[in-house]
């Protein structure tokens, strides 16, 4: 005792012009068994009363509820609505938070205690006196009467997070620290009633996650390689589409895994820096595609996750939601400006969202795209499909046969099929066909202007850091660069063929409009059901060659969203089960009308055409996922 007395002295003595670096970085919590995460930030302070500071000396926090009325007293009654309420629209809620209640009186900013009827609830405080407006929902009170928000924690069970992050009142972001049961990262989500959205806040609360190719100030980007994340320090500025969103009120939760330099990745063996995430759907061994993979499989996966930020050169937005079953959009190339955001291609890149809700996902586009996305509700009247079914043969085509007449019926439209390359050879008869005119036009572009602007800088800097070493790439990327270097077609070349091809596209296939922002809507299928296992052992990989529908959107410039509508059944060879996965419908039309085609999604969920994904095993029923304990988890 004396020497730890005589000890102590020293210390503070030789400490005594020295101050330490020490900020907390919040605290985790269980309540219920249920984990939280509490931000460092203090949002308020309230006197503490006798019986909660009785409540404290049993455990460090209090929980409590902040309830707003505007009514003149707050009887059971009154309690078992809010709290019914709170459980409805909010997951961070739960009835522990009950143990203290905070009344705010919004009207007349008093009510006294006779005004309350909570009959044997003593832990009740009202606000009259208090000079702190604290948002409604749940909390948590210490000893010193400080207040701090309750962030539920959630795993990401299925590995589509690369980084979880927090940001602080201040906006800035930082790396989440805390940790759960389920092998991966904890992710932390604040409670939904603590935002009301607004005209100016329209995303207020909203949840989004990032793809890791996106800078954020504060933190570091990976681009989807690992000698990339710590060669670089954390980014200094946040890129545009990233801070449009944040500005209109998301709570950014994460940085999303993605397939390296966004390069076209399939798992296992191609995903050699990071693993690929876990395809909810099914029996969850599919792949999730890419290169917005983990944008796709939480989208899938997670109720406590709105929306995703992916990006889309070649399909690296519409595979994953074809796959995973969710709304997605490749936007008209050049909507929003890809500032601090890696690039594959200049002229073929773009930002695009994935999400369950197709009401959000538009709120979502809204407010990255800005002035640029103009909602138009005149429709075509034609409909101009490419290779759909025409025998209700299987379960898949039944869906797009009977959708298709959906569509046709909502537009008073009639559809016709187009040969796309039929077409393209009746027009330019001496011309090679497309299949040779594109076959290499993609991968040029992609890995001629990737490697200026992504490999040279990384691997001179990682170069000048270890004494001359070249960084570790992925098969599919290195294979990409080799192959290009070996090429001797141009950029010029292949953006002569794109411009070309973009210029026949909207005088003859998907052409512009002036009061229907396009002649006719262009539907392709997106995915039928069909599998693609990721523990097959795959051929080595080759640069992706050849024309196809996927790379229409992006030679054109033009919008292509796809929309999910159903599902059809497969004998797994993982489960031995029969199981069910997404189909998907892609809706295309020129460059500009995305706001046309959004409009059309949100009239055809209106006219109960298509519905709300659900998060799990299945987009249609939801259901626990395979191999994972919970879906609430
Ligand atoms: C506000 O105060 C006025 C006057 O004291 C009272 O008549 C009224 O009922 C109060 N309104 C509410 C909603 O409490
Ligand atoms: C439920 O709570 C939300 C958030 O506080 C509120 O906006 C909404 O009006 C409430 N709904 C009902 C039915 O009380
Ligand atoms: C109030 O009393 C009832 C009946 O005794 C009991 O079930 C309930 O848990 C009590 N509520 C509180 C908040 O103490
Ligand atoms: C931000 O980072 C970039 C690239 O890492 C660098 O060129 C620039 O000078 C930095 N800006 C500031 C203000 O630090
Ligand atoms: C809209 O497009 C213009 C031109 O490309 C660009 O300058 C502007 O920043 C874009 N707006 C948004 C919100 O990205
Ligand atoms: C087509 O519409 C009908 C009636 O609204 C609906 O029952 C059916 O599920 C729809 N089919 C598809 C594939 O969307
Ligand atoms: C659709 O086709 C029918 C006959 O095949 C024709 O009468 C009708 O005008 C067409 N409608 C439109 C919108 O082109
Ligand atoms: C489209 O036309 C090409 C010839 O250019 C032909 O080989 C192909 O089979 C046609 N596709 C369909 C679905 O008819
Ligand atoms: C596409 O290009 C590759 C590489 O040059 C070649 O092997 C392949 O045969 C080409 N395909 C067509 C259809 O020309
Ligand atoms: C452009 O088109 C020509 C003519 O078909 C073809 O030979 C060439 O390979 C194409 N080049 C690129 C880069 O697309
Ligand atoms: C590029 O050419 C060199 C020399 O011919 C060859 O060794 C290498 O394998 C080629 N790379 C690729 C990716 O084709
Ligand atoms: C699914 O395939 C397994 C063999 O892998 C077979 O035993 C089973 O009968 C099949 N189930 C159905 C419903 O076809």
């Amino acid at each position: 005792m004396g020497i730890c007395q005589a000890l102590g002295a020293v210390v503070v003595s030789l400490l005594h012009n020295v101050h330490a670096a020490v900020r907390s970085s919040g605290a985790t919590v269980y309540l219920e068994d249920v984990p939280y995460f509490l931000p460092p930030d203090v949002v308020g302070t309230l006197s503490v009363t006798r019986e909660l500071r009785g409540a404290l000396t049993k455990s460090p926090y209090v929980p409590f509820t902040v309830i707003q009325t505007e009514a003149h007293g707050f009887n059971t009654a009154d309690l078992s609505a809010v709290t019914a309420n709170y459980t409805l629209v909010d997951d961070v809620f739960q009835e522990a938070f009950l143990e203290a209640i905070y009344i705010h009186n919004l009207v007349n900013g008093t009510m006294g205690a006779s005004q309350v009827h909570l009959g044997n609830h003593s832990n009740v405080i009202i606000s009259s006196t208090c000079s702190e407006t604290l948002k409604p929902g749940p909390y948590f009170l210490n000893t010193m009467g400080q207040v701090f928000e309750a962030w539920r924690l959630y795993s990401d069970t299925n590995g589509g997070f690369t980084e979880s992050t927090i940001v602080n009142k201040a906006g800035e972001h930082s790396i989440l620290p805390a940790g759960i049961l389920g092998q991966q990262k904890a992710i932390a989500v604040p409670s939904r009633l603590y935002f009301t959205k607004t005209v100016e806040k329209p995303l207020a609360g909203v949840r989004i996650g990032i793809k890791d190719l996106y800078d954020i100030k504060g933190l570091r980007t990976s681009n989807g390689n690992r000698a990339w994340y710590w060669l670089y320090p954390p980014a200094n500025a946040t890129a545009t589409p990233v801070q449009n969103l944040i500005n209109a009120g998301a709570i950014i939760v994460g940085k999303q895994i993605m397939s390296q330099f966004a390069n076209g990745e399939t798992a296992t063996t191609d995903w050699v820096d990071y693993h690929e995430a876990f395809n909810p759907r099914g029996d969850g061994y599919q792949d999730t595609s890419s290169s917005s993979s983990g944008a796709g499989a939480s989208t899938g996966a997670y109720p406590w996750l709105d929306v995703s930020l992916g990006s889309d050169t070649g399909g690296s937005v519409r595979g994953p939601a074809q796959v995973q079953g969710v709304y997605g959009n490749r936007p008209s190339t050049g909507i929003v400006v890809l500032d601090h955001t890696m690039s594959m291609s200049p002229v073929l890149d773009t930002a695009g969202l994935l999400a369950r809700d197709p009401l959000i996902w538009i709120a979502a586009a809204k407010a990255m795209y800005g002035e640029n996305l103009t909602m138009t509700n005149s429709y075509p009247s034609q409909v101009t499909t490419f290779d759909w079914p025409t025998e209700a043969d299987s379960v898949a085509d039944t869906l797009l046969i009977d959708f298709l007449a959906n569509i046709t019926n909502f537009l008073s439209a009639n559809s016709t099929e187009v040969n796309i390359t039929a077409e393209w050879t009746e027009d330019y008869p001496s011309m090679d066909p497309l299949s040779i005119f594109l076959n290499i036009t993609y991968p040029i572009l992609i890995a001629k202007q990737q490697m200026p602007l992504v490999r040279d800088p990384f691997y001179r800097d990682y170069a000048a850091k270890y004494d001359g070493r070249r960084p570790f790439v992925d098969p599919v990327p290195l294979l990409r660069w080799g192959w290009a270097t070996n090429n001797s077609a141009t950029v010029d070349e292949a953006v002569a063929n794109k411009t070309m091809f973009m210029n026949w596209w909207k005088s003859t296939v998907l052409i512009p409009d002036e009061e229907t922002c396009s002649q006719s809507i262009g539907m392709y299928v997106g995915s039928s059901g069909s599998t693609l296992y990721r523990n097959q052992y795959l051929s080595p990989p080759v640069p992706p060659y050849g024309y196809g529908l996927w790379g229409v959107a992006g030679f054109t410039e033009n919008p292509d969203i796809v929309v999910p509508i159903g599902e059809a059944p497969y004998n797994s060879t993982i489960t031995g089960h029969i199981e069910y996965l997404p189909v998907t419908v892609d809706f295309m039309a020129p460059k500009g009308c995305d706001g046309m085609l959004f409009s059309l999604v949100e009239d055809l969920y209106n006219a109960g055409l298509i519905k709300t994904a659900l998060a799990g095993r299945s987009g249609i029923t939801g259901g626990e996922i395979l191999f994972k304990r919970d879906i609430n988890m």
